[in-house]
This record gives C-alpha cells, sequence and structure tokens, in this order.
C-alpha cells in the first residue's frame, strides 16, 4: 500500500519512473533515487493498448526484492482484471489500471482492494472525468495522463491543468481521500503550475533519470513545486 492522501498535509510524491533510466544499470538507477524520491514509477505496457512495450511481472519482481521503495505499478495493459492478483503477488504496492482498458472497473478496483494494494484508476488526456463518476468510491488515486501514454520524453499536452482543478473538486467532494496523480512531460518548468491546480503525485522520467544527477533533480522538482 502507499500512503494514504491527506489533504491537510503539503506533502508532494515524487515518483520517478523508471522507464527513462539506464536497464543495463536498474540497480545502480533506484540506488541514486532512493533517499529523496517517494517511490518508484513502473510503466507496463503491452503492445496492445498503448502501440509501445516495455517490461512486467518479472522487473516488479525483480525491484521488489532489491528495494524498499514502494512500487507505483501503472498498467498500460489490456483487460488488466486477469493480471492484478499476480502483480499483487509480485510486490506491487499501487496498481492503477486505465479506464479506457477495462470492462469491469469496479470489479477491477476491488480485486486490487482486497489484493492488499492501493486501487488506481488512469485516464488518458481524451478520455472524460465523468469515466470515474460511478466507482469514486472503490478508489484511494487517480492518475490523469498529461501525454497520451506509451512513450517517455513526450511534451506536457497544453491545457490540462484545468482537468487537474476539476479532478481535485471532483475528489474533494468524497468522503474518502484520494490521490492525485499526474504523469507524463512534467519537469521543473510546468510542475508549479501543476501542483497549484491540484496534483499532489507527480511522475517524471525524462526530468530524473534523463538528468546528470537524478537525486538533484528530484530536489529540485521539489524546490521549483512552491
Ligand atoms: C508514459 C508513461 C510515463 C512516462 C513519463 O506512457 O506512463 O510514466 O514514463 O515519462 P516523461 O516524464 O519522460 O514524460
Ligand atoms: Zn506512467
Amino acid at each position: 500500500m502507499l500512503p494514504v492522501y491527506d489533504k491537510n498535509s503539503k506533502q508532494l510524491f515524487i515518483c520517478p519512473s523508471i522507464l527513462a533510466s539506464d536497464f543495463m544499470h536498474l540497480a545502480d538507477s533506484v540506488d541514486k533515487i532512493k533517499d529523496d524520491a517517494d517511490m518508484l514509477h513502473i510503466d507496463v505496457m503491452d503492445g496492445h493498448y498503448v502501440p509501445n512495450m516495455s517490461f512486467g511481472l518479472p522487473i516488479v519482481e525483480a525491484l521488489a526484492k532489491y528495494t524498499a521503495m514502494p512500487l507505483d505499478v501503472h498498467l498500460m495493459i489490456e483487460n488488466p482484471i486477469i493480471w492484478l492478483e499476480e502483480y499483487a503477488r509480485a510486490g506491487a504496492d499501487s496498481l492503477v489500471i486505465h479506464a479506457e482498458a477495462c470492462t469491469h472497473l469496479q470489479r477491477a478496483l476491488q480485486i486490487i482492494s482486497d489484493a492488499g494494494c492501493t486501487a488506481g484508476v488512469a485516464l488518458n488526456p481524451g478520455t472524460p472525468l465523468s469515466a470515474l463518476e460511478e466507482v469514486l468510491p472503490f478508489l484511494d488515486m487517480v492518475l490523469l495522463m498529461t501525454v497520451n501514454p506509451g512513450y517517455g520524453g513526450q511534451k506536457y499536452i497544453p491545457g490540462m491543468e484545468k482537468k487537474i482543478r476539476r479532478l481535485r473538486q471532483m475528489l474533494d467532494a468524497q468522503d474518502r481521500p484520494i490521490h492525485l496523480q499526474i504523469d507524463g512531460g512534467l519537469y521543473a518548468g510546468n510542475i508549479k503550475a501543476n501542483v497549484a491546480a491540484g496534483a499532489n503525485m507527480i511522475v517524471a522520467g525524462s526530468a530524473v533519470f534523463g538528468q546528470e544527477d537524478p537525486a538533484a533533480a528530484i530536489r529540485q522538482l521539489r524546490e521549483c513545486s512552491q
């Protein structure tokens, strides 16, 4: 499980995406950020739901054995429901599924919660917030994509702050505490506006692992967010 969202806390969670790390030296990449990052963001892609393929269960298992950091698993896969229990057993702390890729969304969220993981739904930039309405009581986090999923290093889609602001209002109206995570094209130059709009978890791939000193890059992201 990831920590529960606390609306009175100003804590910003920085979630480096290992998609941008050096796969030949994955352990070194984790070591570089472990004291500054709040969790590891793991982008699982199947080549169907998104055009690209990345990695799957064996990497989650290996990371869980190697590090004490929480593992935030973003499943960009079709029909995620059949994989959820295996990812939970592999050591995932959160499981985030795409609303667009899951027919039985409520059932999937229940499976994630029953497996003891933080339950999240991701929405593509073009998917309306109304896709979440009926499952809000079953959610611990929402991941709003600020690029179209499938690749690291893309440009933030202008204007997404408005969607973040509307979502934060929607989430704050619930009895349940719900994280608002954003993902794609985030860097020191745009983090402040996105945090001001209501995001409290920032995924960053290139802005962390694409930098000379990933730990310093995380500290810079925190500074720039205020
Ligand atoms: C995109 C992934 C992202 C990606 C972000 O489909 O979900 O997590 O790694 O990479 P940057 O921060 O480089 O846009
Ligand atoms: Zn992601």
